[in-house]
């Protein structure tokens, strides 16, 4: 199998004419994996845009899932070295689609609550996560420049769904302006263009933040 791209989890692998093999390295936990292939389902039966998943393999000790596959790039690569018009019109699709996603009820998924709560150490980040609201939106979890990529008609697709939950909108906000915060400008763009401010999604950061650290 050809090597096509890479991420943190896993290797992209050419599999036959249409698709792709994402390849998980070894020893990462089958149940993420299988997480990771219903919540495709799940995101494909309501409508998102995202290749769909196609089946779970196994090549030697490491588990996959065949996907469609996306002919395009990261829009991360498409806005690489671009002008600052280009990269103002790319800003606009990649908030524009946020906006869509976050339309979407994913009443199935898990609550991002009790996502939250398996990272959470002590007793205060606990209550923390209990006192914010709840909600019923799709989130993504993981909305940043590498995981939308722009097919050969330039249009948006979304992929890597390992952590698709449910919960306010905000919440996936502040996830995508905390994932952004590599570059200062590209997070602050993105807020304003959404009409948020910091004090809006604070709560949530406030938690995401102690949370990775
Ligand atoms: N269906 C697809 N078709 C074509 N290329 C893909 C497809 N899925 C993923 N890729 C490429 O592989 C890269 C890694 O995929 P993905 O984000 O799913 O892996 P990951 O290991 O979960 O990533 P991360 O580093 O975000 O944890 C993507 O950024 C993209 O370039
Ligand atoms: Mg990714």
């Amino acid at each position: 199998m050809k090597l096509i791209a890479k991420g943190n989890t896993a290797e992209i692998y050419e599999y036959g004419n249409n698709l792709v093999c994402k390849l998980f390295y070894s020893h990462y936990p089958a149940e993420y994996i299988e997480h990771e292939f219903r919540n495709t389902a799940m995101a494909w039966t309501l409508g998102i845009r995202t290749p769909r998943a196609h089946k779970l393999v196994m090549e030697g000790d490491r588990q996959g899932i065949v996907y469609d596959r996306i002919s395009g790039e990261m829009l991360s690569q498409k806005m690489a070295g671009q002008s600052e018009p280009v990269c103002n019109m790319w800003m606009d699709r990649f908030v524009g689609f946020h906006k869509q996603l976050l339309q979407h009820r994913a009443d199935e998924a898990i609550s991002y609550k009790d996502f939250l709560k398996v990272f959470a150490t002590d007793a205060e980040t606990l209550a923390e996560i209990n006192a914010l609201d709840d909600g019923n939106a799709f989130i993504h979890g993981d909305y940043h420049l590498n995981n939308v990529m722009v097919d050969e008609h330039e249009n948006v697709v979304l992929i890597d769904m390992m952590n698709v939950c449910r919960g306010p909108a905000l919440y996936d906000v502040a996830r995508t302006y905390f994932l952004l915060h590599d570059n200062s400008r590209i997070q602050s763009q993105y807020l304003a263009k959404l009409g948020y401010s910091i004090k809006d999604i604070r709560p949530y950061l406030d938690v995401i933040q102690i949370i990775r650290d």
